[in-house]
């Protein structure tokens, strides 16, 4: 099975994906944890796409549509976090699903509330090791049993100006990919408005009926 997790930044993706790629037994791609790994390692491909994470930008497609397809090459039962975001990604990836004679089961769209979005991200705080995600408001922070080390920070891509960017990106350049994935009838609406543990119930349901 191969999904994808459409939705606008902190509209709970990453947070659903850790469940369901445990639950379901999917390899999680998640390209923005992937990028801030390079950037972490200090890659060639890190150096190129950190000014753009910081800002709020999209990383360039043709830099994104390679890394992922080499993971895509190597993996079965996918689960992709944050790709695609564009239509050039989009089409890309059926391309490349295509010559691997793979498909796309379900796309799950995320919706949440402008506002909300904002709150959340500006409340997050994630673990620079494992890239286990929390709010402030978490009773307490229990990262992924590899975790070596807990190093907690706000994410440089948290702060107020680059989350309005983020906002604008994701309205001009990934909206779109709704109408693309309503079309071919495999795209999902998910209440994501709700708490963590019922929108995991909600995809349960769907994947089980
Ligand atoms: P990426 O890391 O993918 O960021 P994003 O898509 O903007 O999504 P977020 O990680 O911000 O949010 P999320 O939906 O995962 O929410 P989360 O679960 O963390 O990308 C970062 C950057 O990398 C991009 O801006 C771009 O520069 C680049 N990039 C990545 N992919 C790219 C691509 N394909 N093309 C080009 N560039 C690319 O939750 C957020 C907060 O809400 C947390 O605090 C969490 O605890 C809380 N929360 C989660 N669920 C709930 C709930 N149900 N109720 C209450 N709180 C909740």
């Amino acid at each position: 099975m191969n999904i994808i997790l459409l939705g606008p930044p902190g509209s709970g993706k990453g947070t659903q994906s850790t469940y369901l790629s445990s639950a379901y037994k999917l390899n999680h791609i998640s390209t923005g944890d992937i990028l801030r790994s390079e950037i972490s390692d200090k890659t060639k491909l890190g150096l190129q796409a950190e000014s753009y994470m910081n800002s709020g930008d999209l990383v360039p497609d043709n830099l994104i549509i390679e890394m992922v397809s080499k993971k895509l090459s190597l993996l079965n039962s996918v689960l992709l976090d944050g790709f695609p975001r564009t239509l050039n990604q989009a089409e890309s990836l059926d391309n490349e699903l295509a010559l691997l004679e793979k498909k796309i089961d379900f796309v799950f769209y995320f919706d949440v509330p402008a506002e909300d979005l904002v709150l959340r991200l500006s409340q997050r705080i994630s673990c620079k090791n494992c890239s286990s995600i929390f709010s402030k408001i978490d009773k307490e922070y229990i990262c992924s049993s590899n975790c070596k080390e807990q190093i907690l920070y706000q994410r440089e891509d948290d702060k107020p100006e680059a989350i309005s960017k983020r906002m604008e990106s994701y309205i001009s350049l990934t909206t779109p990919l709704i109408d693309f994935y309503d079309k071919k009838r495999i795209m999902i609406n998910i209440n994501a408005n709700k708490s963590i543990l019922e929108v995991s119930k909600e995809i349960d349901g769907i994947m089980q009926s």
